[in-house]
C-alpha cells in the first residue's frame, strides 16, 4: 500500500550569530531524524538575528567539539533570519530568550511559524535557553551539544506524535 505523500513539516532553529549554536541544533536534529521514522520528512535550517558572520562557516570550535560526536558542521553558512522565514516554516525555535523577544518582535501578524525556545523541547531539563559560548571556553561547546541533543529527542518524539 502506498501512503498519501505529506507535506514537509519545516522546523527553523535560530540564535543570534548563526555560527556556533543554531547550526549545532541543526546538525544534530538532522541527524537524530536521519534515523528515524520522519527520514525525509522534515526540512531543516538555521539562521541569526544579527548579521555578524552572514556567509561565514560555523565557529572552528563548533565544528571540532561536533566533529568528535559525529556531527558535520563544515558545510553551514551563517544566513540572518528573514520575514519569508515566518511565513515559510512550521517552527522558529530559539536557543536563548533573547532570540525569541528578537524574533518575537520580527514576526508578522499571522505568522505561519510557531515560536519557542528550542529547550522547551527538551524533556528532562530544567534549563531554558542554551547559553551562547562564543566569548567562554571549550565546556561551553559541549554544553551546546549536550542540550542539542536532548531537545532534539524531545522535538523528534513532538512531530513523531503530531504526523501519526
Ligand atoms: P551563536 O554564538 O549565536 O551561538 O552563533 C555567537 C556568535 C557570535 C557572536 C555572539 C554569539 N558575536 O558576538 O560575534
Amino acid at each position: 500500500m502506498t501512503h498519501p505523500r505529506q507535506a514537509k513539516t519545516s522546523v527553523l532553529f535560530v540564535c543570534l550569530g548563526n555560527i556556533c549554536r543554531s547550526p549545532t541544533a541543526q546538525a544534530v536534529f538532522e541527524a537524530q531524524l536521519a534515523s528515524s521514522a520522519l527520514a525525509g520528512q522534515v526540512e531543516v535550517d538555521s539562521a541569526g538575528t544579527a548579521a555578524y558572520h552572514l556567509g561565514k562557516a560555523p565557529d572552528p570550535r563548533s565544528r571540532a567539539a561536533a566533529r568528535e560526536r559525529g556531527y558535520d558542521l563544515d558545510n553551514l553558512r551563517a544566513r540572518q533570519v528573514s520575514f519569508e522565514d515566518f511565513l515559510r516554516f512550521d517552527y522558529i525555535l530559539a536557543m536563548d530568550a533573547d532570540n525569541l523577544t528578537q524574533l518575537e518582535a520580527m514576526a508578522p501578524e499571522s505568522p505561519r511559524a510557531s515560536l519557542a525556545l528550542f529547550l522547551d523541547f527538551a524533556a528532562r531539563s530544567n534549563k531554558r535557553e542554551v547559553p551562547d559560548p562564543y566569548f567562554g571556553g571549550e565546556d561551553g561547546f559541549e554544553t551546546v551539544l549536550d542540550l542539542c541533543e536532548q531537545a532534539s529527542r524531545g522535538l523528534l518524539m513532538q512531530l513523531q506524535s503530531a504526523t501519526r
